[in-house]
């Protein structure tokens, strides 16, 4: 949910603070984690490896610039959805989604994987802003009616999220070939550069989703138990970070095994400002997922 200053903030008019107050309860609003909505259970994850061990399109595999130069960016539909058609109801600036790419793009810089912006969709349609989320049929509905592409093609859709409190959910590579429809990111409007959403305003939150849409476990799958998110150099941790713990002190250690929490790590819960990493182990993960699922060589 929203915390109660940002939405005085967003919202200027009392009247329209009357017509939302129904759907956002003011007390919850500091939100102190990331809340992510991507989901996925440890019985199908292990299931999942299983299947990437054995389908996997390796690094090693494959000749090196198979592509161009440059011709490895992904193409990108973003798909704008709002309640009306202002700002607070959801329209996003063709300048902030530039911003929002460049953010998208600086995170996964030493990746090598780029990002570019293939096509702007604007939709007005206030059920799907207010409702759309993880299994609903409004999601359903939304993605059906905008989703473009193959495998290769990233769709993204900004809302509101007005009766969860999710920033995004996003699809893994392995759900591609049962459910085309469905993959993409879906994430919450206010999170992109200069949001609303306090904390969590730096649209890091769409860096965080497109980590899953490129293959990514949170840091802190698994707990303090291999193989957790399944890349070697992000250490364990027993739980998602709050805020941004080092800003207060030494990161905090939750796990025996060697190496202090990743807060910094994009796939974590921290704050905006405190995430700013992919590891070489995540970043080849990625890379080996979308050559196995999407097709995406780079
Ligand atoms: C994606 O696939 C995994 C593994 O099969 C499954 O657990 C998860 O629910 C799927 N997610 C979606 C959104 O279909
Ligand atoms: C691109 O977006 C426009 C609306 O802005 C839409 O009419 C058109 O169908 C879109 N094209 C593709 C390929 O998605
Ligand atoms: C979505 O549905 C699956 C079962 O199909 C469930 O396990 C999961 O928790 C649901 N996700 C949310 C966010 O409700
Ligand atoms: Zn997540």
């Amino acid at each position: 949910m929203l915390a109660s200053s940002a939405l005085s903030v967003f919202l200027g008019a009392t009247v329209a603070l009357a017509s939302v107050a129904r759907v956002f309860e003011p007390s919850t609003l500091s939100v102190d984690s990331r809340r992510c909505g991507t989901f996925i259970s440890e019985e199908d994850i292990i299931a999942a490896e299983k299947h990437f061990e054995a389908n996997k399109v390796s690094l090693m595999d494959r000749p090196q610039a198979k592509r161009a130069p440059g011709s490895a960016a992904i193409d990108v539909y973003f798909h704008v959805i709002s309640a009306d058609s202002t700002p607070e109801g959801g329209v996003l600036s063709d300048d902030v989604i530039d911003a929002q790419m460049s953010v998208l793009n600086d995170g996964f810089a030493k990746s090598g994987l780029t990002f570019a912006l293939a096509n702007v969709t604007r939709t007005l349609n206030d059920d799907w802003f207010s409702n759309a989320g993880p299994n609903t049929t409004q999601q359903d509905d939304m993605k059906q009616a905008l989703r473009v592409g193959r495998a290769d093609a990233l769709n993204l859709y900004s809302v509101g999220f007005k009766n969860t409190d999710h920033l995004g959910y996003a699809t893994f590579p392995v759900n591609y070939t049962d459910n085309p429809w469905d993959d993409g990111v879906v994430f919450l409007y206010s999170s992109v550069p200069g949001g609303a959403m306090v904390n969590y305003n730096e649209g890091k939150t769409l860096t965080h989703e497109v980590g899953h849409w490129v293959g990514l476990y949170h840091t802190f799958q698994g707990g303090c138990s291999e193989p957790n998110d399944y890349v070697s150099d992000t250490p364990e941790e027993a739980n998602p970070t709050s805020g941004c713990p080092s800003d207060a002190g030494p990161s905090p250690d939750t796990c025996p095994s060697t190496g202090v929490d990743p807060i910094h790590n994009f796939m974590d819960y921290s704050y905006d400002s405190c995430l700013d990493e992919f590891t070489t182990g995540q970043n080849s993960r990625l890379k080996d997922q979308l050559a196995t699922y999407r097709h995406i060589q780079i």
